[in-house]
């Protein structure tokens, strides 16, 4: 649990060199290594929670759930997808890969997820139009849990740092340029100035495989 009495955000950054999450066409499998990828199944396990956006669930049908060594974890993270207007499909490899939540907005009728399983859970919307990301980590504060894993696309991740609810990075970096017509993995901050920039501390580098994890703390 953060100092603020929301749960602690990591948010996971797999990427090129240059920071890209995924080609133009979205494809992103895969651009870290075997051993990275084994490593984002144990820090699955070790948090309360896992959360992505809605399109990373549309493009890759992600399960999320945690399989370090390769076998489901008996105690799995919570899956949580952000989903202001209920486009995931009830028929997901998500929703079928056990329980699951749903953050969504107002208007929007959970009835057929809720059938199908999704813990359907509505907040209120930011100025963009969006599910409310303070409002979101309320919810999951209120289910329970006090660390929560970020493994989305830029959108996501500009919103967590946005909001400055990202306690911790943990950025794994495969030695491949992708160039800039791929996905970055944080999209536009709008920042005027440089002093607005989110700010954070690195505590470590090691290899891992031919890829790199860097470890980042708020400054
Ligand atoms: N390499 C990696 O580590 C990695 C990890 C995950 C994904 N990816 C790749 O990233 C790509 C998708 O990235 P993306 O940036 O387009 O999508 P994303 O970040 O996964 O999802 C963004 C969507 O989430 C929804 N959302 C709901 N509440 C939100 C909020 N408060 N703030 C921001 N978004 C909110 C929005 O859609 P609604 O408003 O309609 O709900 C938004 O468009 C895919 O190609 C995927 O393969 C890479």
């Amino acid at each position: 649990m953060s100092v603020t009495g929301r749960p602690t955000v990591t948010l996971k950054l797999a990427t090129s060199l240059d920071g890209q999450v995924a080609l133009a066409d979205g494809t992103s499998k895969w651009i870290t290594g075997a051993e990275a990828r084994a490593e984002v199944h144990d820090m699955r396990a070790a948090h309360d929670a896992v959360m992505t956006g809605i399109t990373t669930l549309l493009i890759d049908d992600a399960e999320l759930t945690a399989r370090p060594g390769g076998v489901l974890a008996e105690r799995q993270p919570l899956r949580v997808v952000m989903d202001t207007r209920l486009r995931c499909l009830p028929d997901s490899a998500f929703l079928k890969a056990g329980p699951a939540m749903l953050i969504h907005g107002p208007g929007v009728d959970p009835a057929e997820l809720t059938a199908a399983g999704a813990d359907c859970r509505q907040v209120a919307l930011e100025a963009s139009g969006r599910a409310d990301f303070h409002e979101a980590l309320e919810v999951l504060r209120d289910a329970g849990v006090s660390s929560v894993m970020i493994e989305a696309g830029g959108v996501l991740a500009a919103s967590a740092l946005a909001e400055g609810v990202v306690d911790r990075i943990a950025w794994f970096r495969a030695p491949k340029i992708l160039g800039g017509d791929g996905r970055p993995c944080v999209a536009a901050l709008n920042l005027e100035a440089l002093e607005d920039a989110p700010m954070f501390k690195r505590v470590s580098v090691r290899e891992v495989g031919a890829d790199l994890l860097e470890l980042y703390e708020r400054a």
